[in-house]
């Protein structure tokens, strides 16, 4: 096993960094207080070929491997967890989906727009009474001709209110459980579907997460994804992706807390010396800098084992699972080093606290993590 970035990694690692420091972080903390969508930020992404870094050169992107991608996700997410959000769904969720099951047709039409930025995307799995259970989906999709017609609500879609395409999944034929499941995608735009923004979130503020509602959306029978009766495989394969970029976010926020919480204890001087020299204080960063190092080798190794086309939901899983929790434990305990000044906006800590939450939830919950994991341990599905 080789633990050394390669030259194009550091490279890459090198860039992501100076683009984080200097043209995410300033900026996140009043889009966090005003719910400002970052397009400025997503613009200058765009340009700087940030959004193509896995996708193929031939389809407009980098061609970078799977570590890149997880050394993007953690860098953005090192300094703002929206913007990092915006990323993973672009790429992860819709690129590489598309990238997967698309026609080629359907790649060269989308991926190269994906990969510069020009348009965005948005995954319409989850619904107000289907998240966990998605066979449970009530949205339908039914044939007419050359069409289907596309009805129900999405809900707690990244990216949804500012979104040009959406891959949508709905059920083809309710008689059938997960395979009766088929995605499509859905351009903005066309009559019967829009869009309502929710506000007020605990974190991610300067992401955008909207309803999506489709009211006889008529798509046409070439933008289906994969073929009729795939799209619990298509949402299964784009969440292997979607949950190792959330991981990797994690562990980018976990170091972004790591690393406040360093410099003030450095700095803060409590009974004659900075509270870095106290003993319980070091056992507060010792503890978090071993879970940030054990998350970061769990991302890296399922993102070896993608760069290696093997199998790696399980790997997946297990580095979303951990990654999730961990950088709540982190982020409490860099909290804990600020005392009181913690508690208030002074510090990107706070932001950073509240940011953590979602990671645990979205994308498959911890329990779900767990459910995959052992199903693959046991052979035997708990449901
Ligand atoms: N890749 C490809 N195919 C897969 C797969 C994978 N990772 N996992 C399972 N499959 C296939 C299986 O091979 C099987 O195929 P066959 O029918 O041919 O045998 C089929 O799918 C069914 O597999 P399982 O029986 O293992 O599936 P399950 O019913 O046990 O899965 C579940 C249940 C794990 C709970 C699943 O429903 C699940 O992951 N739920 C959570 C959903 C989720 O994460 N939602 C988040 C939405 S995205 C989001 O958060 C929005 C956003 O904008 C951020």
């Amino acid at each position: 096993m080789n633990f050394d970035l390669t030259e194009e990694q550091v490279m890459i690692k090198k860039m992501m960094t100076e683009f984080a420091d200097k043209e995410v972080a300033p900026f996140a903390s009043e889009n966090d207080r005003e719910e400002k969508f970052p397009w400025d930020i997503v613009k200058k992404m765009g340009e700087l070929g940030i959004f193509g870094t896995v996708i193929p050169e031939e389809y407009g992107g980098g061609g970078f491997d799977y570590i890149s991608h997880a050394i993007v996700a953690e860098e953005l997410g090192r300094v703002d967890s929206s913007v990092r959000g915006i990323y993973s769904v672009q790429i992860s969720l819709v690129a590489l989906t598309i990238l997967k099951w698309g026609t080629e047709e359907q790649k060269k039409k989308y991926l190269p727009k994906l990969a510069n930025g020009e348009i965005l995307g948005c995954f319409g799995l989850t619904e107000p009474n289907s998240g966990s259970d998605v066979v449970s989906m009530q949205s339908s999709a039914v044939r007419d001709g050359d069409y289907y017609i596309l009805n129900g609500n999405k809900m707690w879609i990244t990216n949804g209110g500012v979104a040009d395409i959406a891959i949508i999944f709905a059920k083809t034929d309710k008689s059938m459980g997960h395979k009766g499941i088929t995605a499509f995608i859905v351009e903005k735009g066309v009559d019967g579907f829009s869009s309502k923004d929710i506000h007020n979130k605990l974190g991610l503020r300067a992401s955008n997460t909207a309803e999506l509602i489709l009211q006889d959306v008529r798509v046409p029978k070439e933008n289906i994804l994969g073929n009729e009766g795939d799209g619990f495989k298509v949402a299964m394969s784009a969440l292997d992706n979607g949950r190792y970029t959330v991981a990797a976010g994690c562990v980018g926020l976990a170091q972004g807390c790591y690393d406040v919480a360093k410099k003030y204890a450095v700095e803060r001087v409590q009974f004659g010396k900075p509270i870095a020299g106290h003993q319980l204080v070091q056992e507060l960063f010792a503890d978090m800098i071993v879970e940030i190092e054990a998350g970061r080798l769990l991302v890296y190794r399922a993102g070896h084992l993608k760069n290696k086309h093997l199998p790696h939901t399980r790997e997946v899983s297990m580095a979303k699972l951990f990654c999730s929790e961990m950088v709540n434990r982190v982020a409490y305990k860099a909290l804990q080093v600020f005392g009181g000044y913690g508690f208030s906006s002074e510090f990107p800590i706070e932001r950073y606290y509240r940011d953590a939450r979602i990671n645990t939830l979205y994308e498959g919950t911890s329990q779900i993590q767990k459910l995959i994991i052992a199903n693959r341990e046991l052979g035997i599905s708990a449901f």
